[in-house]
């Protein structure tokens, strides 16, 4: 069967055709980065008014690109929340008319279930059981995975998400939205000797985490140090740096806890090449599977919803005529 996955909770339109024999076939993003930058975050009501825009041409295109036509689509998979209101009702209110139109069933997506599932989409997927670590933009857990919709949360940030404190230091060093990649790169320059910023409640047991703290800690250092280019590339790095320490301890531990062999890393952060280096040496030497999805899906887009969503209709998952979005959902 074939699967078209709709991915619209946040400032991204993405779409994809998941094919259950063949694997992914065609996809496409479209990334509204452009229209939000001059407003140094993403603006709901700009966000939803360019998915309507945008979405059923993509979709026409992604049809276009697989070379079928929505004859030989059998589902259609898209994400519910959680995310943007208005957003997330674009999403849901094309899927669920298409559906009726094309008088197939329509599937609704956990966002954070599809981050999760991500590494399933390429060559050499995990094997459950594994943990996972969701770095995303809103949402920082490690969580335990029996199999597909049996979870359990280890630990989570009891503050700001990984994601979100990446793109509140951006913020505060002025390199704008979106904040993550940017920072990431400047942090390549850094000195890492300069500053030693703290590794939050590494110390304290347990595997939650909390980032708010390291904001305050970047925006200390620039008020004392100045905010010349070297000294912003040092913040950056000795930031980074501690992020990234920080969910490799508390991985490591999560594996110890729960004896588990695989270690799946995905949300946006997960794109972050220092976090990828530094999770393959912990787990070399921990002897532990590393899987992450490349690149391109880590962040948000249409395949991992299509995926997610064929998973869930073949636990029996399916909408009823109702549109509904859920802009706050837990995993669990
Ligand atoms: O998963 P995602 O695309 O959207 C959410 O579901 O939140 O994650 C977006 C987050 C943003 O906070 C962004 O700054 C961060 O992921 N991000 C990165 C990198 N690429 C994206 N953070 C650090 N390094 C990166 N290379
Ligand atoms: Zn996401």
């Amino acid at each position: 069967m074939r699967i078209l996955g709709i991915e619209t909770s946040c400032d991204e339109t993405g779409i994809a055709i998941y094919d259950s024999e063949k694997g992914l076939i065609a996809h496409a993003l479209y990334s509204q980065v452009s229209l939000h930058a001059k407003y140094g975050g993403v603006v709901p009501e700009l966000a939803s008014r360019d998915h309507i825009r945008k979405i059923l041409p993509l979709i026409g295109h992604v049809l276009a690109l697989a070379n079928i036509t929505a004859n030989d689509l059998s589902l259609i998979a898209y994400t519910s929340g959680p995310g943007l209101v208005g957003a997330l009702l674009v999403g849901g209110a094309v899927a669920h008319a298409l559906a009726f139109a094309w008088q197939i069933p329509a599937v609704p997506v956990h966002h954070l279930e599809a981050h999760l599932l991500a590494p399933f989409l390429e060559e050499n997927p995990p094997k459950f059981p594994f943990v996972a670590l969701l770095v995303s933009g809103g949402h920082t857990q490690l969580v335990n995975v029996e199999n597909v919709g049996k979870y359990q949360i280890l630990g989570e940030t009891i503050d700001d998400a990984a994601g979100e404190a990446f793109d509140k230091v951006a913020k505060i060093l002025g390199l704008g939205y979106p904040g993550g990649p940017a920072l990431a790169k400047l942090a390549e320059k850094g000195n890492s000797a300069r500053f030693n910023f703290p590794r939050p409640m590494v110390k304290r047991k347990g595997l939650d985490f909390s980032f708010s703290g390291l904001k305050t800690h970047a925006l200390q250092t620039l008020q004392e140090f100045g905010d010349d280019e070297e000294t912003k590339q040092d913040i950056a790095r000795a930031f980074q740096d501690a992020v990234v320490e920080t969910l490799v301890i508390k991985s490591r531990r999560a594996l110890r806890q729960t004896n588990m062999h695989r270690l799946v890393i995905a949300g946006g952060v997960s794109a972050n090449q220092n976090l990828r280096e530094k999770m393959l040496l912990m787990t070399k030497d921990e002897d532990i599977e590393l899987f992450y999805p490349r690149l391109e899906f880590c962040t948000d887009n249409g395949a991992m919803i299509a995926y997610a969503g064929y998973q869930r209709f073949l636990l029996g998952g399916k909408a009823d005529l109702a549109i509904n979005v859920f802009p706050r959902w837990e995993l669990l």
